[in-house]
């Protein structure tokens, strides 16, 4: 089935307003805000994407950029945002 992300340019557009910066997105479906994210920031910038669902994790391998990294993550708890927080620490570069 075809996905046309919600509001694609003016989310992605009002969200970066540092081009060397660490972007998260929280919901990678298929990729297209992480996509655009990507094609806007900076070779200093960074996008670090998380999913619960095991088919974006497979959309998430084919994205092959050195400032991007996704991870399967259910962020439901606290505990979970914990993760995510250590996770973008260690994935920052
Ligand atoms: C509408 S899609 C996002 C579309 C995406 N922005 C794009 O451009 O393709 C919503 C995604 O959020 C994920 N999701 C929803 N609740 C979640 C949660 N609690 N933890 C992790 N992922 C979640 C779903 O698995 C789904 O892939």
């Amino acid at each position: 089935m075809l996905h046309f992300p919600v509001l694609l340019e003016e989310s992605v557009d009002f969200l970066i307003n540092e081009l060397d910066g660490h972007y998260i997105d929280c919901t990678f479906g298929r990729g297209g805000h992480s996509k655009l994210i990507l094609e806007k920031i900076s070779s200093k910038g960074y996008l670090s994407s998380f999913d619960k669902d095991p088919e974006a994790y497979e959309f998430g391998l084919n994205f092959n950029n050195d400032n991007f990294k996704f991870v399967m993550i259910h962020l439901k708890t606290w505990t979970s945002i914990l993760k995510m927080t250590v996770l973008m620490e260690l994935f920052t570069i």
